[in-house]
């Protein structure tokens, strides 16, 4: 597979209301964004370094994957997302080479990127998102 870069750091948040400030005034990043990303149960918003985006990741409930992230390790970092240039090409790889992927198909992530993870069993401890520009 090719990787095009580091496309964001993932950093689930308890509330973006009271954690986005720092991002937003203190190191002055501009806001590219907020939004529901329905099936994974999130809501984003995403500033932009210029070289990798900061995205914060507040749980639509408890009972969601990052509900229950939070509650088990609190806020903090969360994963690390790598573009690629060819998702599908990259899971088929991936499973290839018995990497546990969390999902057969990519999924619709924020700004409309396909989407997939990799669980941290096969990553050395982190959770790692694959996206492709749509
Ligand atoms: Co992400």
């Amino acid at each position: 597979m090719k990787i095009l870069g580091i496309e964001h750091i993932g950093i689930a948040v308890n509330s973006i209301d009271k954690d986005a400030p720092f991002w937003k005034h203190i190191l002055n990043l501009p806001h590219r964004g907020t939004e529901a990303v329905e099936n994974q149960g999130v809501t984003t918003d995403i500033y932009d370094t210029g070289r990798g985006k900061v995205e914060l990741l507040e749980a639509m409930g408890s009972d969601t994957p990052l509900g229950k992230f939070l509650e088990k390790r609190g806020a903090g970092m969360h994963h690390v997302c790598f573009e690629v240039d060819n998702i599908t090409n990259a899971i088929k790889e991936l499973k290839e080479f018995n990497i546990q992927v969390l999902s057969n198909e990519p999924t619709m992530g924020a700004e409309g990127y396909k989407v997939v993870f990799i669980h941290p069993k096969s990553t050395g401890g982190v959770l790692v998102e694959l996206a492709e520009k749509s």
